[in-house]
């Protein structure tokens, strides 16, 4: 007989968001994810977990959390996750995601990513974006911002922001800020609340669409002879520059 768990996740595994590992899923419930199954290979373990290191939702976790047989668990997830917990949730309705993004005066910046490649470069700049208030990430071309390597390495916190896919006719209105070696020295400049903070693909930099777009061209500080920083760790800095001149409360 089909293990119940087994077949409710089966039914819903299609349309839905996986959430992979504890902290994915703890991050997913703090922002208001709607979940309907959440999987374990040890509940007692998990809840001892959540109650060192988060209470406040060790308690919606014994209500949620289902035990499943090791095999169970496995054959739900691509990798298993050393904490043992997988759980399914609700992609937010890409309306609910457009009118987060268009909605004006923005308080926070846009982040774009002019079409990235790296599916963990994404996930962490989605972090990225959860921790400094970002309004949300944008991303153009093929990559899908919610696969689920892109989830896993964001940690679960597409839900602590605005996740979607655009053209670049489609982009938030807001001055465009192009992160690019060639621009001027970020230090000189402050970003505004209602910035478009645009980073180019990790293989070729920003697109000739995105330029057509852009407002201003701004560049990090950097030595000769190094060729560009990382996508992510650029949209750090970015982020950093910005938080340091806002009174946006974090
Ligand atoms: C890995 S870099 C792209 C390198 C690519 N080979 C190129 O030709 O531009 C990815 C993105 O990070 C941002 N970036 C990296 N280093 C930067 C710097 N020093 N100043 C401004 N942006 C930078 C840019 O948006 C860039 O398009």
């Amino acid at each position: 007989m089909t293990d119940p768990a087994a077949a409710a996740w089966h039914r819903l595994a299609e349309t839905s968001v996986l959430l992979d590992g504890f902290h994915a899923l703890k991050h997913a419930l703090r922002f208001g994810a709607e979940v309907p199954l959440a999987v374990t290979t040890d509940r007692e373990a998990a809840l001892a977990l959540a109650a060192e290191l988060a209470p406040d939702v060790r308690d919606t976790l014994d209500a949620l959390l289902t035990e499943v047989p090791d095999d169970t668990y496995r054959s739900f997830v691509p990798r298993p996750h050393p904490t043992a917990v997988a759980a399914l949730a609700v992609r937010p309705a890409r309306e609910a995601n457009l009118r987060k993004l268009g909605h004006t005066p923005r308080s926070a910046p846009v982040i774009v990513l002019d079409h990235p490649r790296n599916l963990g470069n994404a996930g962490a700049v989605i972090r990225l974006a959860a921790g400094f208030g970002a309004t949300g990430v944008v991303t153009t071309g093929t990559l899908d911002p919610w696969h689920p390597t892109v989830v896993r390495a964001g940690a679960g916190l597409h839900y602590a922001t605005a996740v979607e896919r655009l053209t670049i006719d489609e982009l938030p209105s807001g001055p465009v800020f192009a992160l690019d070696p060639e621009g001027d020295d970020i230090r000189s400049l402050k970003l505004p609340d209602d910035a478009v903070l645009a980073f180019g693909s990790e293989r070729s930099g920003l697109s000739t669409e995105l330029r057509a777009r852009t407002d201003h061209l701004v560049a990090l500080p950097m030595r000769p002879q190094v060729s560009s920083y990382n996508l992510a760790t650029s949209v750090a800095m970015t982020l950093y520059h910005w938080s340091t001149s806002t009174a946006a409360p974090l």
